[in-house]
């Protein structure tokens, strides 16, 4: 070769190298960094944490799993039975596995999934990408990421809730994504569940490296608690599509601590807001309103609409609000949210949700399982009490 060709050779070697880190090709498998194929829709279950906290067994986890079959909650979708903190005893095993807590699982986890897919359902667990999770009562997955990962896909789990407790300091955008790995070198499709509770802004990087991330600090079961994490949350709309989305937290739905109203907002919000719907009650004891509110089928429907857009504020005044969010087939999801003490009326007017004012819909109402009569154009307003809601789909009349 003469030194002009070997020199022009060269040159094309070194610009490949050059462009190959920024060619379509690596961006796509970086952004496929898991690909599981999961959470095409947000994911639908129950979780042990916040009704019962650390008190929890297997007999616990076996009853939620069959309640869950004989209310007709697993046949609407609630498909996850995650089990949360607390599973596990405070040290590893002489190879260095996790080991589920004797006392209170000695069938140990393998069983209990096989338990829970007989069922039909999902197993998840939880972790931590700490060297102990938030309770302390366990070791976390720091440095055991893939002996960790193996251990859960050994035993059938489907879904990973990855906590941020304890950690060494270094950033969540390194920590969870040598998870991401591991999990994925299992070959097994795990939901993975990225719990930092918001902290580095996980909407921004979470979708390379989870199906679904908290965006704000744990939830309690309170208005004040409720509503502002749905505010936290809806900063973060334009990062919740199909395989990744944001996670204001588990709910509390039937816990005791709000009136029905209220939880009818609560619900309504995580709905509209494309959020997990993950039950945090004891759905062994499950009262006749709580059903009311987790099994209306229309307001799941909303949330499982295939289009995938977290609905987002629209207008604010004072003390209410109007949420929107567009869904398949050219509808629209509307709430319009009183925050305020008193009963007051609600105006959804077409320019605010983006539509052309002229266009006519017909508005069903979610909650009273009513088309309403009349057809609205330009604007829909109907009166709410006080922390309380009205959930709509506006349906184009053509
Ligand atoms: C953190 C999480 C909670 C729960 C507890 C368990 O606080 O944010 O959702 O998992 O840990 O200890």
């Amino acid at each position: 070769m003469e030194l002009t060709s070997a020199l022009a050779w060269l040159t094309t070697c070194l610009l490949l190298t050059l462009t190959s880190s920024t060619d379509p090709q690596s961006l796509i498998s970086r952004r496929n960094l898991l690909g599981n194929g999961l959470g095409s829709t947000p994911p639908m279950g129950w979780s042990s944490w916040n009704y019962f906290n650390c008190k929890i067994d297997e007999a616990t986890i076996k009853q939620t799993a069959d309640a869950l079959v004989s209310t007709g909650l697993a046949k609407l979708g609630y498909k996850y039975v995650n089990i949360d903190d607390c599973w596990a005893e405070s040290s590893r095993d002489d190879k260095g596995a996790l080991v589920p807590k004797r006392t209170t699982f000695p069938s140990g986890i393998k069983v209990l999934a096989d338990y829970v897919h007989s069922k039909g359902l999902k197993l998840g667990i939880y972790s931590d990408a700490g060297f102990y999770t938030c309770s302390k009562e366990q070791p976390g997955s720091l440095g055991h990421e893939e002996q960790d990962a193996q251990t859960f896909a050994s035993w059938g789990i489907d879904f990973l809730k990855y906590d941020n407790c304890n950690n060494d300091g270094s950033r969540p955008t390194l920590r969870y994504p040598v998870m991401t790995r591991a999990l994925m070198k299992t070959k097994r499709p795990i939901f993975f569940n990225l719990c930092e509770w918001g902290d580095m802004h996980p909407a921004l990087w979470g979708y390379t490296v989870g199906n679904s991330w908290r965006t704000t600090n744990d939830i309690s079961d309170t208005w004040e608690s409720m509503v502002s994490r749905a505010d936290q949350n809806e900063v973060y709309a334009d990062f919740a599509r199909p395989g990744g989305w944001n996670d204001p937290d588990m709910l509390e739905v039937g816990n005791g601590g709000m009136t029905k109203n209220e939880y009818i907002v609560h619900f309504s919000i995580w709905a509209i807001s494309k959020s997990p719907l993950v039950i945090g009650c004891d759905v062994r004891n499950i009262s006749k309103e709580t059903m009311e509110i987790i099994a209306n089928k229309e307001v799941i429907a909303v949330n499982q609409d295939k289009l995938g857009v977290q609905a987002k504020k629209v207008r604010m005044e004072g003390d209410w609000e109007v949420w929107a969010g567009p869904l398949t087939h050219d509808r629209i999801a509307v709430l319009l949210l009183n925050r305020g003490a008193w009963l007051t009326s609600i105006t959804a007017h077409w320019e605010d949700i983006g539509i052309a004012p002229a266009t006519t819909f017909k508005a069903r109402d979610l909650w009273k399982h009513k088309t309403l009569k009349p057809r609205f154009t330009g604007n829909l307003t109907d009166s709410v009490e006080a922390h309380a809601c009205k959930m709509f789909i506006l349906s184009p009349v053509y």
